[in-house]
C-alpha cells in the first residue's frame, strides 16, 4: 500500500447526515470551459452528530459563497474533495455558490460533459460533486428547479421533472426552466443540452394521466428510435399490470449519447442512454441489440419506482434498488419473449460473470461492506446475483405473497432511502416468516456448492443434499444458507413420480425420502431455482433422458449443456452428445429459440472456469484444441440435420424484430456456426454475408473470419466502406476481428489499435477492440504473455483519461489464479506493473491491488 493510499468506507461507519438539503436551485451557464454553475441550496439540521456544514465537490473552481445573502467566500475551507463551513450556522439557511467548471475537459464522463457537441451529465454515483458543492450522498433527498442558459447552437435545454417557461434571451442564448416536484437523491440530477431532434409519443396511464414520451438523438438518427419507443411503452404498461406502479410525471424524455461508461441512466424524467441501447434498425442492429435495447429501457423505466421513488440510504445498499430492478426487466423479458430462453440466457450471463467474479479475488457480498471507489461495485455480483436473490423469495413465498410485500415496500418506503433490512421486513411482516438465514445472501460472498447423493432401496429413495460455502477474500469461514431447490422425481417416459416441488435446504447437509415405486431420475435445481453450483455425478444415459423427457425446460437445457461439457473437455465420446443433439434439434414442438440454445456449445472462457473447479490448471491452447476437435467431429455428424434446419428457417419475409422471427434466426445461425467447421460453410456464410439485415450479415461474417475463408477479407473491406460513419456499426465491424480465435488476431488487432481513427476515448470503441479482445480466450492467454502486455498497455493509456473505464476492463484479468505458473507469472508482472504506474487513478488502483490479494 501506498502511504497516500486512499482509505475504505464502510457499512459500519454509517451515520445520517448533520445536514439535510431541502430545495436546490441551480442555474446553468454553459460553455465548453468555464461554465458557471449557480446552486442555491436550502439546507436543515438532520439527525446525524452535530458539526460543521461538509460539502462534496470536486474539480469545482469556486467563484462566490453566500449563507443567507452574506458573503462567506472567506469562511469556507477548500480541499481537494469539498468544502467546509465551520459554526455557528442556524437551524436552517440558505447557502448559494458559483462554481466554474469545463465539460470539454471532463474526459472521465462522469458529472457534466460533453459528448460530440452534447452536454450531458452522469451523476450516479458521486458524479454530481463535480457540478457543484452538494451533500452528495443518496439520503439527502431534495427537490430540484433548474435554470439552463445555452449558446442557441445547443438548442434543445432538458432537465428533470415537468418542463417550465423556456425561450430566447436578449443576446440570442436560450434558455428552459425545470421543475422536478418529486424530492430526489443529487445521484438522479441530470441535464442535456445539444442540437436534438426527438422521435415523440404519448402514453395515458392506467389512471389516465397523458404523458408526453420524447427520445432525443442527433439529427438524423430519429428513424432509429422506434423499437426503444415501442419498448418503453410496453414497459409503462406492464409495471402498471404487473406491480400496479404508473409514471408520475407530465414528461419522460430518453437521450441518447455516444460517449458513455455504462448502459443508461436513470435520472428522474429524464433517462440518458449509451446510444448503442437506443438506436436499431434492421440494417444496422442485431437481435441481440434489439433485445438489449428491449430490456434495458425496460430496466431504466423500472426504476422510477425502485430506485428512485424509494432509493438506496448508502451505496452499500445499491443492490436495493439495482437487485430488484434487474429481476423485474427479466420478468418483463420473459413477459415479452419466452421465459424458458431468458432464463437460460440469464443463467449463462450469471454463470459466465458472476460466478466468475465470486470465485475470483474480486468476490465480494451482494452488499458489500466496504469500498474505496463505489464504481468499482457496480458489478455482476450486485446486479445479476442481486436479482437471483430476489426471484429466491420469489419463489419462496410465491407470487400473491410476493405482490403484496412489493405493495408494503412502496407503501411504507415511498419518497424514503432505504436499507436491505427495510426491503426483507415487508416480506417479513407480510408472510411471517424469519428471514435471518435468507438474509445470509447479502453478506456471504462465493457460489454455494450443492452436491448430491442418493439412495434407493425398492420403495424408498432417498435424496441427500450437501451445501458447501467457499471462503472468499477476507472471508474464509461461512455459515450454511437458506436455498431453495425446486426438483421433480421423473419415472419412465419422464413422468413425474411426485408433485414438483422445492425443497428448502438451511442445514449443512439434509435428506428427504420418498417412497416410490421405481428408481426415479431427479430433476434439481428446475429453473435454476438458485445461484449454486449443483454437483451430481450423472451418467449420460440419465443426461440424455433429462435432455428428452423433463418437463423443466431449463433442466433440459442443462442436461445439454453437461453433455457438451463432457465433449469439449474430451471426457466423453463425442458421438452420444451427438446422438441426443440430433433428436432434440429436429424435434419441430421446441421453440427455435430453445434449439439455438442447444446447439450453442460452451466457449473456452466457460471450460476454463470447468477445468479449474474440477480442481485443475487451465491450460488454454490444450482447452481451445479439445474443444475445437469435439466441434468439428459434432458439425460432421451432424451435417445433414444442420443443413435442413439452415435451409428450413430462412426467413420467408422481411425482417421483424419479434421473438419468434429472432428465434428462428438464431437457430440459422447456430447451425451457421456448426457449418462453419465443415467445407459447405464458407460458401453458405458468404451468401448469407450479402442478407440486408444485421442479424445475418454479422454471424455470416463471423463465421467466415472464424473459418479462415478467402471470402473474409473482401467482405470486412466491404463492410467498413458501407458503414465508416456509423460509429455503432463500426464498434461491431472491430469486435469481429478483435474476437475471432485464430492466430495472427493480436497482431490485426494491434495494428487497428494503432491507427489514428481508432477513436479509443470513445468507451463503446474502446470495448469494442480491447476489451472484446480481452474476451478471445486464446488469444488473450496466447502462452508468450503478448495478449496480457497488449491488454495492460491500453489499461495504462485510458486509466488517465477515464478510470472507471478502464478500472472495469481490468476485470479481464480477475481469472489469473485458473492458469498453468507460466501464465499467472505472466500475468502477476503486469499487475505489477499497472501498480507500479505513477499517479494511477483510484479506480484501478482498487481493482489491481485486490487482484493481486
Ligand atoms: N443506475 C444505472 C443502471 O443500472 C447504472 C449507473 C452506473 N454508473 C456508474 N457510474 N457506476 O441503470
Ligand atoms: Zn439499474
Amino acid at each position: 500500500m501506498r502511504p497516500d493510499a486512499p482509505q475504505p468506507i464502510r457499512l459500519a461507519d454509517y451515520t445520517p447526515p448533520a445536514w439535510r438539503a431541502e430545495t436546490v436551485r441551480l442555474v446553468f451557464d454553459l460553455a465548453p470551459r468555464g461554465a458557471k454553475v449557480h446552486a442555491k441550496i436550502r439546507f436543515i439540521r438532520g439527525e446525524g452528530p452535530e458539526g460543521p456544514l461538509r460539502l462534496d465537490g470536486q474539480k469545482l473552481m469556486l467563484m462566490a459563497a453566500k449563507l443567507d445573502g452574506r458573503d462567506v467566500f472567506h469562511d469556507v475551507a477548500l480541499d481537494a474533495d469539498g468544502l467546509t463551513l465551520a459554526g455557528p450556522l442556524p437551524d436552517a439557511f440558505d447557502l448559494e455558490t458559483t462554481v466554474e467548471i469545463d465539460p470539454e475537459a471532463n474526459t472521465e464522463l462522469e458529472g457534466l460533459y460533453l459528448s460530440n457537441g452534447i452536454y450531458c451529465t452522469q451523476c450516479e454515483a458521486e458524479g454530481f460533486r463535480k457540478i457543484t458543492y452538494f451533500p452528495d450522498r443518496p439520503d439527502v433527498m431534495a427537490t430540484y428547479s433548474v435554470r439552463i442558459e445555452a449558446p442557441a447552437s445547443t438548442p434543445v435545454l432538458l432537465s428533470n421533472g415537468e418542463p417550465g417557461e423556456a425561450g430566447a434571451l436578449p443576446d440570442g442564448r436560450l434558455f428552459a426552466e425545470w421543475h422536478d416536484p418529486w424530492p430526489k437523491p443529487s445521484y438522479l440530477f441530470a441535464l442535456v443540452a445539444g442540437n436534438l431532434v426527438a422521435h415523440r409519443d404519448r402514453f395515458t396511464t392506467a389512471s389516465g394521466r397523458a404523458v408526453d414520451l420524447g427520445i432525443w438523438v442527433r439529427p438524423g438518427d430519429e428513424s432509429r428510435c422506434e423499437y426503444a419507443m415501442d419498448a418503453l411503452k410496453r414497459s409503462m404498461r406492464w409495471d402498471e399490470e404487473a406491480y400496479g406502479r404508473e409514471y408520475d410525471l407530465s414528461v419522460f424524455n430518453i437521450v441518447a449519447v455516444d460517449d458513455f461508461n455504462m448502459g443508461a441512466m436513470e435520472n428522474k424524467g429524464l433517462n440518458i442512454f449509451n446510444s448503442k441501447y437506443v438506436l436499431a434498425s434492421p440494417e444496422t442492429a442485431g437481435d441481440r441489440d434489439y433485445e438489449l435495447i428491449e430490456g434495458i429501457i425496460a430496466h431504466e423505466y423500472f426504476h422510477n419506482w425502485t430506485g428512485n421513488r424509494i432509493t438506496c440510504r448508502d451505496w452499500f445498499q445499491l443492490c436495493l434498488k439495482e437487485g430488484l430492478t434487474v429481476f423485474r426487466d427479466q420478468q418483463f423479458s420473459a413477459d415479452m419473449r419466452s421465459e424458458p430462453v431468458k432464463r437460460i440466457d440469464d443463467v449463462k450471463m450469471l454463470r459466465a460473470r458472476q460466478f466468475r467474479e465470486d470465485a475470483g479475488p474480486l468476490a465480494h457480498p451482494v452488499r458489500p461492506e466496504q469500498f474505496i471507489e463505489i464504481n468499482n461495485f457496480y458489478t455482476a455480483t450486485v446486479y445479476e446475483k442481486g436479482a437471483e436473490l430476489i426471484r429466491m423469495l420469489h419463489l419462496m413465498v410465491g407470487p400473491k405473497a410476493y405482490r403484496q410485500a412489493l405493495d408494503l415496500y412502496f407503501e411504507r418506503h415511498d419518497g424514503q432511502a432505504c436499507t436491505i433490512e427495510q426491503w426483507l421486513d415487508v416480506f417479513q411482516t407480510v408472510t411471517n416468516r424469519d428471514l435471518t438465514q435468507f438474509k445470509l445472501w447479502y453478506s456471504q460472498a462465493g457460489t454455494p456448492r450443492v452436491t448430491v447423493s442418493e439412495g434407493w432401496k425398492p420403495g424408498k429413495y432417498t435424496l441427500t443434499l450437501r451445501q458447501d460455502v467457499p471462503s472468499t477474500p477476507g472471508a474464509p469461514s461461512k455459515k450454511p444458507m437458506a436455498i431453495p431447490v425446486a426438483f421433480g422425481l421423473l419415472g419412465q417416459g419422464g413422468r413425474e413420480l411426485v408433485e414438483p416441488g422445492v425443497l428448502e435446504l438451511t442445514e449443512p447437509e439434509q435428506t428427504w425420502t420418498f417412497d416410490l415405486d421405481e428408481r426415479p431420475v431427479p430433476s434439481l435445481l428446475r429453473g435454476f431455482s438458485a445461484p449454486v453450483i449443483l454437483d451430481r455425478r450423472s451418467t449420460a444415459a440419465e443426461r440424455a433422458f433429462l435432455l428428452a423427457h423433463d418437463s423443466d425446460p431449463f433442466n433440459r437445457w442443462e442436461a445439454a449443456r453437461a453433455m457438451a461439457l463432457e465433449a469439449l473437455m474430451g471426457a466423453e465420446p463425442v458421438a452420444p452428445f451427438a446422438e441426443a443433439l440430433r433428436l432434440a434439434i429436429a424435434d419441430a414442438d421446441l421453440d427455435p429459440a430453445f434449439r439455438a440454445l442447444l446447439l450453442t456449445l460452451p466457449g473456452d472462457d466457460e471450460l476454463a472456469r470447468e477445468t479449474w473447479a474440477r480442481g485443475r490448471q487451465a491450460d488454454p491452447d490444450a482447452i481451445h484444441a479439445a474443444s475445437e476437435t469435439a466441434k468439428a467431429a459434432l458439425a460432421e455428424a451432424l451435417e445433414p440435420e444442420l443443413r435442413a434446419l439452415y435451409t428450413a428457417m430462412e426467413s420467408p419475409g422481411p425482417y421483424s424484430p419479434d421473438a419468434a422471427a429472432a428465434g428462428r434466426r438464431a437457430l440459422r445461425n447456430a447451425c451457421l456456426g456448426l457449418l462453419s467447421r465443415r467445407p459447405v460453410g464458407p460458401s453458405l456464410a458468404e451468401a448469407q454475408a450479402k442478407a440486408p439485415s444485421m442479424s445475418e450479415r454479422l454471424p455470416a461474417l463471423a463465421a467466415l473470419l472464424h473459418a479462415g475463408a478467402p471470402a473474409a477479407e473482401p467482405a470486412l473491406a466491404a463492410f467498413a466502406e458501407e458503414w465508416k460513419a456509423d460509429p455503432l456499426v463500426m464498434d461491431k465491424w472491430y469486435l469481429l476481428q478483435a474476437t475471432t480465435p485464430r492466430e495472427g488476431t493480436l497482431a490485426r488487432v494491434k495494428t487497428l489499435s494503432e491507427d489514428p481513427s481508432f477513436a479509443w476515448k470513445t468507451p463503446n470503441r474502446f470495448r469494442s477492440l480491447v476489451a472484446a479482445f480481452s474476451t478471445n480466450h486464446f488469444c488473450f492467454h496466447a502462452a508468450d504473455g503478448s495478449g496480457y502486455r497488449f491488454l495492460a498497455d491500453w489499461l495504462l493509456k485510458l486509466d488517465p483519461l477515464n478510470p472507471q473505464t478502464a478500472a472495469r476492463v481490468a476485470g479481464a484479468f480477475e481469472t489469473w489464479r485458473r492458469y498453468d505458473d507460466a501464465r499467472q507469472s505472466l500475468i502477476r508482472a503486469e499487475l505489477e506493473r499497472i501498480a507500479r504506474a505513477p499517479a494511477l487513478s483510484r479506480d484501478l488502483t482498487e481493482i489491481v491491488t485486490r487482484m493481486l490479494g
